[in-house]
C-alpha cells in the first residue's frame, strides 16, 4: 500500500480522472475526500469506495469560491484529522472556447476562474494544512496544452493551462523546504467526458488523433497512476515539474502513418 495513513483531497473527484484517482487513492490505503459540484456522480463515486472497505466522504465544493475551497479543506481536516495530498483536477472545456476573435469574455472569465483560480484557491487553503500535517504533495492538473498550441482552438482553456503550470513551478520552489512537493500532472487527450464532449465530431477526433503517435486517446485511470507516483513517496525528489502523460504527443513533430 502506497498511501497507508494518508488522506488526500480530490477535486473533480466524481468522474474521469479525479473519480479514478478517488478509487486508486483509496486502494492504496488513503483516506479519501472527494470536492465537486456534480453531487449524485460523487455520491456513487463514494458508494463504490465505501463498497470497496474504504473510507471516503463527499463535499459539495465550486473550486472558484473561496469560502467552498475554504470549507473543503475544513472538512477534510475535521473528517479525516489531516490533509496530506492535495490534488487540485477539477477543469472545464466550455464548447464556446474558441480563437481570440469568437471567444465572448464570460467563457473567458469562467474556464480561468474554474481552472486557474480554482487552483490558486485550493493551494491558499490547502497549503497550510498541509504545514499542519508536517508536508504533503500537491498535484496539479495541467494539460499538454500549457505546452503546445492547440490545433482545435480553445484558447482560454489554454491559457488557463499555462498558468496553472506557472503556478505548479513557483509553489514548488516557494515550498520545497517545507517539505511540500507540488508538481503539475500534464495529460494528453483522454477519452473522458471533458473532451469527447468538446471534440464533439469523428472530423474533429482525426484532427486530434492524427497528432498523437499512439495513435488513441489515453484513459483516466493511466493519469491515476500518475498522479499516485506524484502523491507517494516514490517522487519524493520531484517537485515543481511538468509531468507529461500524453502518448508521446509533445515529442513528435510528425506522426508515423
Ligand atoms: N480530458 C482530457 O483530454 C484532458 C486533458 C488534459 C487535461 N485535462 C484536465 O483534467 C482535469 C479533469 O478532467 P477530466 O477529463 O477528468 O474531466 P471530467 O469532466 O470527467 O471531470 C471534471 C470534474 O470536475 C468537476 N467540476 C467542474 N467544474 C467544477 C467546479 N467549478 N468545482 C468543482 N468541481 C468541478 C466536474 O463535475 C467533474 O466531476 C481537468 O482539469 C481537465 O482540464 C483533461
Amino acid at each position: 500500500m502506497r498511501l497507508e495513513d494518508k488522506v488526500a483531497l480530490i477535486t473533480g473527484g466524481s468522474s474521469g480522472i479525479g473519480k479514478a484517482t478517488a478509487l486508486l487513492f483509496a486502494g492504496e490505503g488513503a483516506k479519501v475526500v472527494i470536492a465537486d459540484i456534480n453531487d449524485e456522480a460523487a455520491q456513487k463515486t463514494i458508494n463504490e469506495i465505501t463498497a470497496q472497505g474504504h473510507r471516503a466522504s463527499f463535499i459539495h465544493a465550486d473550486v472558484s469560491r473561496s469560502d467552498d475551497c475554504r470549507s473543503m479543506v475544513e472538512h477534510t481536516e475535521t473528517a479525516f484529522g489531516q490533509l496530506d495530498i492535495l490534488f487540485n483536477n477539477a477543469g472545464i472545456m466550455d464548447s464556446r472556447d474558441d480563437n481570440a476573435e469568437t471567444t465572448d469574455e464570460e467563457t473567458w472569465d469562467l474556464t480561468m476562474n474554474i481552472n486557474a483560480k480554482g487552483v490558486f484557491l485550493g493551494c491558499k487553503y490547502g497549503i497550510p494544512a498541509l504545514k499542519r500535517a508536517g508536508g504533503g504533495s500537491i498535484i496539479n492538473t495541467a494539460s499538454f496544452v500549457s505546452l503546445l498550441g492547440a490545433a482545435t482552438p480553445q484558447i482560454a482553456y489554454t491559457a488557463s493551462k499555462g498558468a496553472v503550470l506557472s503556478l505548479t513551478r513557483e509553489l514548488a520552489v516557494l515550498h520545497a523546504r517545507e517539505g511540500i512537493r507540488v508538481n503539475a500532472l500534464c495529460p494528453g487527450p483522454l477519452r473522458t467526458e471533458l473532451l469527447m464532449k468538446f471534440l464533439n465530431t469523428e472530423e474533429k477526433k482525426q484532427k486530434r488523433l492524427v497528432h498523437i503517435p499512439m495513435g488513441r486517446f489515453g484513459e483516466a485511470e493511466e493519469m491515476a497512476k500518475a498522479a499516485l507516483f506524484l502523491a507517494s513517496d516514490d517522487s519524493s525528489y520531484v517537485t515543481g515539474t511538468e509531468f507529461l502523460v500524453d502518448g508521446g504527443i509533445t515529442a513528435a513533430y510528425v506522426t508515423p502513418e
